[in-house]
């Protein structure tokens, strides 16, 4: 095992761990923001540097510190190994540098975007970046793209962080799309023009940090904040069938996988329950979900401050009590 030092937290961690997973051992308040790196997705990581700390020491054999920041996600921990991520002031520094660049081409469409509420680079720039921007500069913009019958892209929002085509590689049979030219003329693109269409492709509406690929049974039909997500799974013969359920009175708006602390799917879902799946008697209903991550949709109703309530709830206009035998939901509530 290894010794490292995180923000003056020790722990240790296997061989092979990245400075990253072992600061998410610790907890998302010590771990750095990850805009590319997916753990579920190999290879993902090492595209958008949001994730960079300081080495003050590289390790108990040569306590050399690393002479500029490092991706976390793509750095292993060394024994003895010493990392600032928000102790560091100049660090704090580079991270709004980074995420100045990650905004310079980036619309300020947030009030009709479908991701806001729960968009990473909204809660970047909100916990890392400047307030204002110092880009003179026309921003690039594209024409909206439909990426087969359920999925749109909106190139003007992505960032390049290379989920979605990882996903398509790992998940899917066949890839058509991709990172299409190189450098500032960088953009995601289908091959000709094909669409996305097999059972896994919506999965990349879940990885896609911003608003870039947007689910289109959804599109405009509300602000994420105003739906209640409740968990729930079905009996599904191509995927985990273990999904999250976002309501607006009886109506299932749309259907996601559930995402953890670090807002990353714990099971990646299939179409049909994703898309064709959407009347409250195709689930189960398992209860409310707890919103792990700090997010606007946590902060507004009865998820507020993780207080999750003991009982069996059915799905309306509200959450009703419909019985008053203690029933325990979610183990993580206790
Ligand atoms: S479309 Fe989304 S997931 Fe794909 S590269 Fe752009 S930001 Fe990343
Ligand atoms: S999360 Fe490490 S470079 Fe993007």
């Amino acid at each position: 095992m290894l010794k490292v030092t995180i923000d003056g937290q020790t722990i240790e961690v296997p061989e092979g761990t990245t400075i990253l997973q072992a600061a998410r051992m610790l907890g998302p308040e010590v771990a750095p923001p990850a805009m590319c790196y997916y753990s579920k997705l190999e290879t993902s990581g090492g595209y958008c540097r949001t994730c960079i700390v300081k080495v003050s020491k590289g390790s108990e054999k040569d306590p050399r510190p690393m002479p500029k920041p490092v991706a976390s996600c793509r750095t292993m921990v060394m024994d003895g190994m010493e990392v600032q991520n928000k102790t560091s002031p100049e660090l704090v520094e580079a991270r709004k540098g980074v995420v100045e660049f990650l905004l310079a081409n980036h619309p300020l469409d947030c009030p009709i975007c479908d991701q806001a509420g729960e968009c990473h680079l909204q809660d970047l720039s909100f916990e890392h970046g400047i307030e204002s921007t110092r880009y003179e500069f026309e921003r690039r913009t594209f024409k909206k793209i439909d990426l087969g019958p359920h999925i749109q892209l909106h190139m003007t929002r992505c960032i390049l962080c290379y989920r979605c085509v990882k996903v398509a590689d790992q998940l899917t049979p066949e890839r058509y799309h991709g990172v299409l030219n190189r450098g500032d003329v960088s953009e995601i693109s289908t091959y000709i023009e094909k669409s996305i269409d097999n059972e896994f492709s919506g999965n990349v509406i879940d990885v896609c940090p911003v608003g870039a690929l947007t689910d289109k049974t959804f599109r405009f039909k509300s602000r994420v904040w105003f739906t209640k997500p409740v968990d729930a799974h079905r009996n599904c013969d191509t995927c985990s069938g273990k999904v999250t359920l976002w309501y607006k009175g009886d109506d299932v708006l749309r259907v996601t996988g559930r995402k953890d602390a670090f807002g990353e799917v714990a099971d990646f879902i299939c179409n049909t329950c994703r898309f064709e799946t959407k009347k409250t008697s195709d689930w189960v209903i398992e209860g409310p979900r707890v919103i792990d991550k700090k997010s606007v949709i946590s902060a507004n109703h009865y998820l507020s401050d993780l207080k999750v309530p003991d009982f069996a709830y059915e799905v309306g206009e509200d959450y009703k009590k419909i019985d008053d035998t203690p029933k325990l939901l979610n183990p993580a509530a206790q």
